[in-house]
């Protein structure tokens, strides 16, 4: 087809792609061309800038490898996979849900942890926090058999994967929930972190002027057959970073009551000093069990 003009582009590069046999491929492309034009009519997209935009493109490639993914960092830094998280779940974005983005350090193979055990693998600082857990279906009736993964960050900000001195799966684990569907597990509060900014994204936000950490999360990942998978985040309320996460993962129903005891019987006895608790309930909904991608190895 011959290009007349700048408007005839739009319409002939959509009728090339009309003939594909795939239908949602269809609908999407069809979608992302029309979305992608009009952005760049909408902006007067200047040469630089475009060289810029791909110039950023590759670099969210060259910087991901087995052991970061910078592409997911971006989706997330631009509230693209919060939408996404928001608009397939909770009855397809119609109620409250409680899942929340994956992110990017979730690791398959988590070390299997008899319920009520740590998830300490390497000395690691912190008060210590005990975790009790149900999940239940939307009849409130408990889920026995759940494999559920929880994995955070250690309080120096920093997973066991983007740093050296914590043993491999340190604050890492993987529970089955019980007849009661609960789980329970040890390890230390989490604290807020800085998402890595020393690739191209880091260079957006600080373009930005926008703040770069997360606050304080524990991450569950539930999986039983029957029901959807649920991935979710369960914030520290008392977090400075709350209202500021650089991922917009925050939801109301996901900020748990970390709750602090100064005094009385702590769960262990080596602990010594102030120590937090955490009950939480998830909801899973019915739908297919199905593992995500894993960001990293
Ligand atoms: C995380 O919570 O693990 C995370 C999520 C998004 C970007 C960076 C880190
Ligand atoms: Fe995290």
């Amino acid at each position: 087809m011959i290009i007349e003009n700048e408007a005839g582009v739009t319409p002939a590069v959509l009728a090339t792609m009309s003939s594909a046999d795939d239908a949602r491929l269809r609908v999407i492309m069809d979608a992302l061309v029309r979305h992608a034009h009009a952005f760049a009519r909408e902006v007067a997209l200047t040469e630089p800038e475009f060289e810029l935009g791909i110039d950023f493109l590759n670099r969210i490639g060259q910087a991901t490898n087995d052991s970061h993914n910078e592409a997911i960092l971006f989706s997330d830094a631009i509230g693209f996979s919060t939408l996404v998280c928001l608009l397939n779940n909770g009855r397809n974005g119609a109620t409250e849900t409680a899942s929340a983005l994956l992110g990017p350090f979730w690791r398959m193979n988590s070390p299997r942890t008899e319920n009520g055990g740590t998830l300490v693998r390497s000395p690691t600082p912190g008060p210590a926090l005990f975790a009790n857990c149900q999940i239940r279906d939307p009849a409130g009736l408990p889920l026995a058999g759940v494999e559920v993964d929880v994995w955070h960050s250690s309080p120096v900000g920093l997973y066991e994967n983007q740093d050296e001195s914590q043993a491999d799966m340190n604050l890492r684990g993987k529970f089955i929930t019980d007849d009661e569907g609960r789980f329970s597990f040890h390890s230390v509060k989490p604290a807020g972190y800085p998402v890595p900014v020393d690739g191209p994204v880091g260079d957006m936000l600080r373009a930005q002027n926008r703040p770069h950490f997360r606050p304080a999360h524990l991450h569950f990942l539930a999986f039983k057959q029957g029901f959807k998978t649920l991935v979710t985040q369960v914030f520290v309320d008392d977090d400075e970073h709350l209202e500021k996460d650089v991922v917009f993962g925050v939801t109301r129903a996901l900020v748990g009551n970390y709750q602090r005891h100064d005094t009385g019987t702590s769960p262990a006895s080596d602990i010594t000093g102030p120590w937090y608790s955490l009950d939480y309930t998830f909801t899973m909904e019915p739908g297919e069990a199905k593992l995500p991608r894993p960001p990293i190895k």
